[in-house]
């Protein structure tokens, strides 16, 4: 495993569209091995969530950890069947560090996805993993958060001496 770096604001790979991952090539080490790599560089920068286009793969893979009992979530090609309501929250991004703001987000989403066996799952998720599917599947679709902000909410927050 490995830590990957990020790309940042301003990157153009991030305005791209990911393409979907064969299903026959999820069992293949290039993608087990992108995705154990994605989990770590989430835990290192202590990230809710990761598209690989922010490690620089234009592939439609996310991981999400809410940091529960559930463990890290991979979502292979990713796709919202249904929202339903809507939530203001707080977000921030690993692309955008140390930028916060206020976004309209779905309140609850239904989810389809490959898990990293191939089998096909569906997720239905609210409140904090509603946002973070919501998130990460916008990054697959070449959409940054900060592009949908409620305008006047957006924070630069000073990180922390360690
Ligand atoms: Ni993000």
């Amino acid at each position: 495993m490995a830590i990957r770096n990020l790309r940042y604001q301003g990157d153009d790979i991030l305005k791209k569209k990911s393409k979907e991952v064969p299903e026959e090539e999820i069992s293949s080490e290039k993608i087990q091995t992108l995705i154990d790599d994605m989990i770590e560089t989430m835990h290192k920068y202590n990230g809710v969530g990761l598209a690989a286009v922010q490690v620089g793969v234009l592939k439609r893979v996310v991981v999400i950890d809410l940091y529960d009992d559930k463990g890290p979530i991979v979502l292979i090609n990713p796709v919202i069947v249904k929202t339903k309501g809507e939530q203001e929250v707080e977000e921030g991004c690993l692309s955008f560090p140390n930028e916060f703001a206020k976004i309209i987000r779905p309140a609850e989403v239904v989810a389809e996805y490959t898990d990293r066996d191939g089998k096909r799952m569906q997720v239905k998720a609210k409140e904090l993993l509603a946002q973070a599917i919501s998130h990460e599947v916008d990054h697959l679709n070449g959409e940054v958060f900060i592009d949908k902000i409620i305008p006047g909410t957006l924070e630069y927050v000073e990180p922390e001496e360690n």
